[in-house]
């Protein structure tokens, strides 16, 4: 059975993130996923679905959604988001360092505020490549390091100490942008933005856009 390997209980992250992403959605993040997620059309792999926040968001255009989610408690959130979903989308254990897909067989992939917390980013954005078709598209939107020296400074002294292990693997340090561009993709369009998605939280940059694998 694909990803029985791959089972990531985090059942107190998990417990948490479902509230918190309800909140972080109601103070702009369901827009953000509005932009994420619009004009896609035809079979689309998401993976790290989480609690399935994106799911409501996906255009009818979209035949089929693999929502690929390796921590159970989300997972099973994940599934009954998918059965209130207007578009297609079934649910599946699995990790992005090895997607449970054939190679070339999306149109889309979709990757939101989980690159963060992979364990290895560079696997797991070739295995997206992977599983995309020639010219097929990467839809991103992540919470990256800052431009600004203070503050990259603190998102690094937080990942080397306690922000991985209270959520849930999660790094505020990392560079996504630069690694999707060294992974193969030719980024399309990229907003920059700050946003606090926690109310405790400070205010960080995000990127969101579309990255093309070549023809
Ligand atoms: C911050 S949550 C984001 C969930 C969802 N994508 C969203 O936009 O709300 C990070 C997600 O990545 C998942 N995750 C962690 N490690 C993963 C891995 N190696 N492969 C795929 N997903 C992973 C977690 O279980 C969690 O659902």
């Amino acid at each position: 059975m694909p990803g029985c390997a791959t089972s990531k209980s985090r059942p107190i992250f998990a417990r948490v993130y479902a509230g918190v992403s309800v909140d972080m959605d109601r103070r702009g993040g369901a827009e953000h996923r509005v932009r994420l997620l619009a004009g896609l059309s035809g079979r689309v792999v998401e993976v790290g679905a989480g609690n399935g926040q994106n799911f409501a968001h996906y255009p009818p255009e979209v035949e089929e959604v693999l929502a690929v989610e390796p921590e159970p408690h989300l997972r099973a959130m994940a599934e009954r988001a998918a059965a209130a979903a207007p578009v297609q989308v079934r649910v599946v254990d699995g990790a992005a360092e090895a997607i449970p897909a054939p190679d070339g067989c999306f149109d889309a992939a979709v990757a939101s505020l989980m690159l963060c917390t992979v364990s290895d980013q560079r696997l797991a954005l070739a295995e997206i490549k992977r599983v995309l078709r020639p010219g097929g598209e990467l839809r991103f939107y992540e919470h990256v390091i800052s431009r600004r020296p203070a503050l990259a400074a603190l998102q690094r002294l937080m990942d080397a100490t306690f922000w991985p292990l209270v959520a849930g693997g999660c790094h505020c340090a990392r560079e996504t942008g630069s690694q999707i561009v060294a992974a193969g993709f030719v980024v399309e369009r990229e907003e920059r933005f700050s946003f606090r998605a926690l109310r405790l939280q400070p205010a960080v940059p995000h990127i969101l856009g579309l990255a093309r694998k070549a023809s």
